[in-house]
């Protein structure tokens, strides 16, 4: 197969100044290997302010039907948190049930790290994406009254996370072949037991595969004064979100920092996106930094197979970085020099 359809979600702020980036670098380094159509989709907070809509199932079904999308972000402070998040890009990591969030992190030559000694750092970040708490399991009952109560329910179904701890490991052995588990089982000690037994069970088939377990508090130390001993860190929907922010900041910001939503028997399109938000405080100025977004069409394209494309554009990332990383440039000058290695 060489012909494929792509969705693109600009979405708000920054995402839809650094999208196009990412799609033509893309194009670029596809190539001739393959042919993709894109399909441009007005959803976001332009779209709700203008006709209250989110996520129509038309697009939606229209959505389902391409080979992947690349996604800028979601949010804009003239809406009320939530109603974006929830429901655009939630609702389409839920429907397209894109249940690993994958997020490496890696300290690229010529980036300055907030640590003095950083070492060597490139791990991934397997996040469960479809479970949790980010399910929307709870209410809020006698809102607004001095009784209100607000709940929300971690959902971890042994199946979903069976999944992803298959996925973790089979990852950790094309890498440096560990695997640490992250959770919080002092204290959620159903959830965090269950995953726990199932990281065993799954680690058994796997002897090549070292496995640990921090507590997510304690992980949180360890990314910042001993990040290099991390390959694989395999968590829950919330552990994850917050840790991969912490680890893009670790490796110079959210603006190296890409993704992949993926639905990894395919039976969905996967969704490539920086792991950033639209930075209301930045949007509009042009200075925001497309290399997230960038990184992220590699992923999609290894995701698709093209495995020397992607590999085209983490070498002219890497090289833009290593020789002009340390100076302040524009969305757009960034934009130019990386495509112009690619
Ligand atoms: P954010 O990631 O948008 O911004 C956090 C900080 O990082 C800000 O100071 C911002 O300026 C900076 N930053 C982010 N991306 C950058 C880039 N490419 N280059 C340079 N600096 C960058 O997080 P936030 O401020 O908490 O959230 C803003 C909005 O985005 C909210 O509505 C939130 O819900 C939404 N959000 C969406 C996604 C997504 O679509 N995947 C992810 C995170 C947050
Ligand atoms: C991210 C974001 C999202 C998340 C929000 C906007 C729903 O923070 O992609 O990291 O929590 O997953
Ligand atoms: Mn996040």
């Amino acid at each position: 197969k060489t012909q494929y359809t792509i969705a693109v979600i600009p979405g708000d702020g920054i995402g839809k100044e650094v999208t196009p980036w990412a799609q033509q670098a893309l194009e670029k380094a596809a190539g001739d290997a393959a042919q993709f159509t894109y399909v441009d989709f007005d959803l976001g907070a332009e779209r709700y302010l203008r006709d209250g809509e989110i996520l129509p199932d038309e697009d939606l079904e229209r959505i389902k039907g391409t080979d992947a999308i690349l996604l800028g972000a979601v949010g804009d402070p003239r809406v009320k948190a939530g109603v974006l998040e929830r429901g655009l890009l939630l609702k389409l990591r839920f429907a397209l049930d894109q249940y690993v969030n994958l997020r490496p992190s890696k300290l690229y030559k010529g980036v300055t790290s907030p640590l003095a000694e950083p070492g060597e750092i490139d791990f991934v970040v397997v996040r469960e994406g479809t479970e949790g708490l980010y399910c929307g399991a709870g209410g809020a009952i006698r809102k607004g009254t001095e009784h209100e109560v607000a709940t929300e329910v971690s959902i971890n179904t042994a199946y979903g996370v069976e999944r992803v701890v298959r996925y973790a490991f089979d990852l950790a052995m094309k890498r440096r072949k560990h695997v640490t588990l992250v959770h919080k089982k002092n204290v959620l000690v159903n959830a965090g037991d269950m995953w726990q037994r199932i990281v065993d069970k799954v680690g058994e088939e796997y002897p090549e595969v070292t496995h640990d377990y921090n507590h997510v508090d304690a992980a949180t130390i360890y990314l910042v004064n001993d990040p290099s001993r991390f390959d694989v860190i395999l968590t829950d929907n919330l552990f994850g979100d917050i840790l991969t922010d912490e680890a893009g900041a670790v490796v110079g910001g959210v603006g190296y920092s890409a993704s992949g939503c993926i639905n990894a028997i395919n039976e969905y399109p996967s969704m490539f996106e920086p792991i950033h938000g639209s930075a209301p405080d930045i949007a509009g100025q042009g200075i925001a930094n497309p290399t997230a977004a960038i990184l992220s069409a590699a992923m999609l394209l290894r995701h698709l197979g093209f495995d020397d494309a992607a590999a085209r554009i983490d070498a002219a990332v890497e090289a833009d970085i290593e020789e002009l990383g340390s100076t302040t440039r524009s969305t757009a000058e960034v934009g130019r020099d990386i495509l112009s290695r690619i």
